[in-house]
Order: structure tokens, then C-alpha cells, then sequence
């Protein structure tokens, strides 16, 4: 692996515009993060290919959006005011904390001291995140911001079944914000307070083989999901969670991992919750067939955040002098850049002008006049855009621009009448 490439891809994520840290001018706040210009749309994209291949091209899943504040009795139902703790370390010489079961991140402090650590015993700390609704002050309620989006589509189970045509097996897809009180964020954005979940509740019969049955099936589909845009196979894998490390609601559960510059880290898991949650909820599901009984759940669960990252480490390159981030061309923010030869000829500019502003008009296009053309290339390598667009001198004659490739930088000159078939057929 690329030595320092998390050097490289902060540092990268800064320049370009993809992501700064959390309110910056005022000293940052530890674990969260701003996407910029770039960062959003690669978000975006990430968010639409997921929706597209969860929801719109599923006939048996159905998408919700449900709120970040619920009532409190959900989080005590779902177990996560008991359960949803991490062990808590503090070190005795200078009382920063830690997660007992991070070893590498407790040796790595040690060295930090010349004199010889001591630790407190491990406490349990509950990483649900708290807040005050109402409006008198000293009567207010206190709720949780939702450790995981997860449990807004379980209260709204009967909702979908009663308002929609689902019928089980069937899944309730949502992407959104969840919220935890980390004790170590860290790994820029791959731990941090304030994150994004792209998750899919599948509501199954009650039986061990059906069980069995969907979670393979899950589990392969995300898997192909990661490749078909763009990582490489070698740098994912399954791993079973051992019984010690299951969250309190899974009856087993499998992780997708990523090989990044920490070590095998996780970015999605595929969790058997069994009928915890339904039955937690006193919720039930009634067949017309087989009467009423209490589904099982599978559930993809996968981080946004995590996702972009590795995304982002999959893609950078480095050949023959070139920095350029091979983005598959469904995420890359920017699909074309636009560029006039000399930004100082009215009549290349305006020729350009035309072509951006006819292409914008279906995809995200950038614009760019400044410098010389050599710098254009290397800013939307590195912003990873897959072609730019150079109308010259010849252009004026002959209806033709010069297209460059992101990968190869192989140039081809194509006809601007041309251009919008051209590039929907290299996008796909
Ligand atoms: N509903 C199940 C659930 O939330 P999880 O394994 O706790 O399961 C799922 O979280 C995914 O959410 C993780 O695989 C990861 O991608 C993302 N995630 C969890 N904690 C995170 C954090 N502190 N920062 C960024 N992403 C996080």
C-alpha cells in the first residue's frame, strides 16, 4: 500500500474541497466533520446508487425517512439505554480515556509516558447522545439523538404494512444521520460522533432456513454492491463477529471489511437481529395464510461516511508523476470538465460556454478557465473527474473538441453535436 495515503488523502480531501473538519474557525469539535463541494456530491452519488439498487430496482423493499428525535421509551425497548455501551479505560497518569478493547490504541498511549501506565477497571459508558426538548427551561425532556436509524423503521412497521402493498418477505430501506458519544473518534471520518447509515430492515418468516437463506443473500448482494463500483475485490472480506463482540441485539452477525492503511476495519454489517426488535416493540405481522406471528429480521447496515473513505483510498493513484483519484464515474462528483483554450479568446470562451451549459443540463459539469490547461488536468484528477472538455482554435472550425480521459490521459477529439452520446455511453 501507498505509503502515508491517509496523509495524502486528508490532505487531498482539504485542498479539493471534499472535506474539512467540524466548525474549523472555532478549533474544530472532536468527531465531526463538514463535506465541501466535492465531498457532498460524492455523498450524494454513494446515496443515490445505494437507494437505486436497494429501493428502485426492488419490488419488495420500500424506503422511509423517519425523524432523528423519538421518544425515549425506544431506546429503552430496544436495549439501548442497558446495552449500547462501550468499556471505558481511563489512564491514571493523565486521565485521558480510552476503549478497553482498542489494545493498539492503549499501547500506543503507554508510550506516550515514560513512567509506567495505570489504568482504571473498565466501566461500561453509553454511547447514546443526549438532548433537551421542550420549552421550559427546568421541565424540559430528555431524549437521545438515534444511536442508529434502524429503530425508526421498526416503529413504523405496522405503518408500512397497513399504508403499502408489502407483504413478507420485505424490507424497509433508510439513509440518514445516527449520533454516538464515541470515546475515541479517530481515522479522520471512520469514527466519528455524527455520522451517515445506509441501512435495509428485511422482515422474514420465522424459520431457521429462511433465516439462513436471506442473510447469504444480503450478504453477497452488498458485497457485489462495493465492486460493481469500483473496489477492488482483494481489499474487501467477510468476517463472522465472534460471540463476545455481537451487539446485544444480533443473533450472529458478519462484517464487510475494508483493507485500509489501519488494518481490516468495518464498514457495513450484515446482522441476524432475529425478533429482537419487533418483539421488543410488542410489534407482530399477520399473514392470511399462516396467522399472526413475529418476523425475523436481517439487516444490511452500512456507513456512509466509512463507505466514502474507502471509496476514496480505493480510487487514489499515483502513475507517472499523476496524483488522480479512479473513481468509478457513478460517484465522481464532477462527470466533465469544461475548459476554453485561453480564457482571454471571447470566441473559445463562448464556444465553451455553450457546450457547459448544454451538458450541465444532465449531469454535474465543472467549469474551468484558469491557468494553463496542464493545472486544469491536475485539479480534476485530483477531484477525480473521468473526462475534460477542450475547445481550440480548431474547435471554430471543425465542430470538435479534445476529450481527455482521467486514467489512461489518452485525448480524442469528438464532435460537439456528438458529445452528450459520446459521454453517456463512458459514464454508465
Ligand atoms: N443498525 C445496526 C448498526 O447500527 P453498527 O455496526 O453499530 O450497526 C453500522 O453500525 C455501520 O455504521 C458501521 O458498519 C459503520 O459503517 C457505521 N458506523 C458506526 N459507528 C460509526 C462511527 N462512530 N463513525 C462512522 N461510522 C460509523
Amino acid at each position: 500500500m501507498n505509503d502515508n495515503i491517509m496523509e495524502k488523502i486528508v490532505a487531498l480531501c482539504k485542498r479539493r474541497g471534499f472535506i474539512y473538519p467540524g466548525s474549523e474557525i472555532y478549533g474544530g469539535l472532536t468527531g465531526t466533520w463538514d463535506y465541501g463541494p466535492l465531498g457532498a456530491l460524492l455523498k450524494k452519488n454513494i446515496k443515490e446508487e445505494w437507494w437505486k439498487s436497494m429501493v428502485q430496482l426492488r419490488e419488495n423493499v420500500v424506503g422511509v425517512d423517519a425523524a432523528i428525535m423519538m421518544n425515549p421509551t425506544v431506546w429503552d425497548k430496544s436495549g439501548h439505554l442497558a446495552a449500547f455501551t462501550d468499556p471505558l479505560v481511563e489512564c491514571k497518569v493523565c486521565h485521558q480515556r480510552f476503549r478497553a478493547d482498542r489494545k493498539s490504541e492503549i499501547e500506543e498511549h503507554e508510550k506516550t509516558h515514560k513512567e509506567k501506565t495505570e489504568w482504571t477497571s473498565p466501566q461500561k459508558f453509553n454511547l447514546l447522545v443526549k438532548a433537551f426538548l421542550g420549552i421550559i427551561e427546568g421541565q424540559q425532556a430528555q431524549i437521545y439523538l438515534r444511536g442508529e436509524i434502524t429503530q425508526g423503521a421498526f416503529v413504523n412497521f405496522e405503518n408500512v404494512v397497513s399504508s403499502t402493498r408489502v407483504k413478507i418477505p420485505f424490507g424497509i430501506a433508510q439513509i440518514g444521520k445516527a449520533f454516538r458519544n464515541e470515546i475515541t473518534p479517530g481515522n479522520f471520518i471512520f469514527r466519528s460522533r455524527e455520522f451517515e447509515q445506509m441501512e435495509l430492515e428485511f422482515f422474514v418468516r420465522p424459520i431457521e432456513a429462511e433465516g439462513n437463506k436471506w442473510f447469504e443473500y444480503w450478504k453477497n448482494e452488498r458485497m457485489n454492491w462495493y465492486q460493481a463500483l469500483g473496489i477492488k475485490k482483494e481489499n474487501l472480506r467477510l468476517r463472522k463477529h465472534e460471540d463476545k463482540e455481537r451487539a446485544h441485539y444480533a443473533k450472529f452477525a458478519e462484517d464487510i471489511e475494508y483493507n485500509a492503511p489501519f488494518g481490516w476495519s468495518e464498514f457495513e454489517g450484515i446482522h441476524h437481529r432475529g425478533d429482537f426488535d419487533l418483539s421488543a416493540h410488542n410489534l407482530s405481522y399477520v399473514d392470511e395464510e399462516k396467522g399472526k406471528f413475529i418476523p425475523w429480521v436481517i439487516e444490511t447496515s452500512g456507513g456512509i461516511d466509512r463507505s466514502l473513505l474507502f471509496f476514496l483510498l480505493d480510487a487514489y493513484s499515483e502513475e507517472n508523476g499523476r496524483t488522480f483519484l479512479k473513481l468509478h464515474p457513478k460517484l465522481a462528483p464532477y462527470k466533465v470538465a469544461v475548459f476554453p483554450l485561453l480564457a482571454n479568446k471571447e470566441n473559445l470562451v463562448s464556444e465553451a460556454r455553450k457546450i457547459y451549459e448544454d451538458l450541465r443540463q444532465d449531469m454535474m459539469v465543472a467549469w474551468d478557465d484558469r491557468g494553463n490547461i496542464g493545472k486544469r488536468y491536475f485539479a480534476q484528477d485530483e477531484a477525480g473527474t473521468p473526462f475534460c472538455i477542450t475547445v481550440d482554435f480548431q474547435t471554430l472550425e471543425d465542430k470538435a473538441v479534445t476529450v481527455r480521459d482521467r486514467d489512461s490521459s489518452k485525448q480524442e477529439r469528438v464532435a460537439i453535436d456528438k458529445l452528450p452520446e459520446y459521454l453517456q455511453g463512458k459514464l454508465k
